[in-house]
């Protein structure tokens, strides 16, 4: 073996310990990065926002939105929906129609004000399908006051 050719893979692993620094530091903060939402199992919505829950009650958007919750928003509003206190309990949300429309919005645009991002924005992270299937879910656990 050359003498380049032990640089290069001293290089080399150098550059692997490094990347496996990373991935060690990436999952020690745990699960912070939006994760994409697979909605192909359900009907096709369209670019156009719609006002109301057209999968309401629908039992693939609810487990496909179970599994979105605890990758997106549960680190904030809790496992399953059960706030630890830093984020409303949405089981409380009401399940009504103009209820739906709160939940697009708040989910889309988030919860900023005065530039404090209390929750961020989920435009063109999660499709009008995974809002929908979140939303699904989320009624599924809803409980009365
Ligand atoms: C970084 C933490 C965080 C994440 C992640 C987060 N939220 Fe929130 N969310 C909050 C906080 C804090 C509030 C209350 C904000 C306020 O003061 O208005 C809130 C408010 C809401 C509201 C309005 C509740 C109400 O009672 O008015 C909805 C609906 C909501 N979040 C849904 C979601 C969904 C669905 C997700 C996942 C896609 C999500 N949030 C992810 C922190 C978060």
């Amino acid at each position: 073996m050359n003498l380049n050719t032990s640089k290069s893979i001293l290089i080399a692993l150098s550059l692997v310990t490094a990347c496996l620094g990373v991935v060690t530091l990436a999952y020690a903060h745990g699960d912070v990065t939006p994760q994409a939402v697979d909605t192909h199992e359900l009907p096709k919505l369209g670019a156009e926002w719609l006002e109301a829950n057209p999968y309401k009650g629908n039992p693939t958007a609810i487990r496909i939105g179970a599994s979105a919750y605890n990758q997106n928003c549960a680190r904030c509003h809790g496992l399953e929906a059960v706030s630890g206190g830093i984020a409303p309990d949405l089981r409380h949300l009401p399940t009504d129609a103009a209820t739906d429309e709160y939940f697009q919005g708040s989910v889309r645009r988030g919860k900023v004000r005065n530039g404090n991002v209390y929750m961020p924005p989920f435009e063109g992270i999660m499709s009008q399908e995974a809002v929908w299937a979140l939303r699904s879910y989320i009624v599924s656990r809803h409980i009365e006051d």
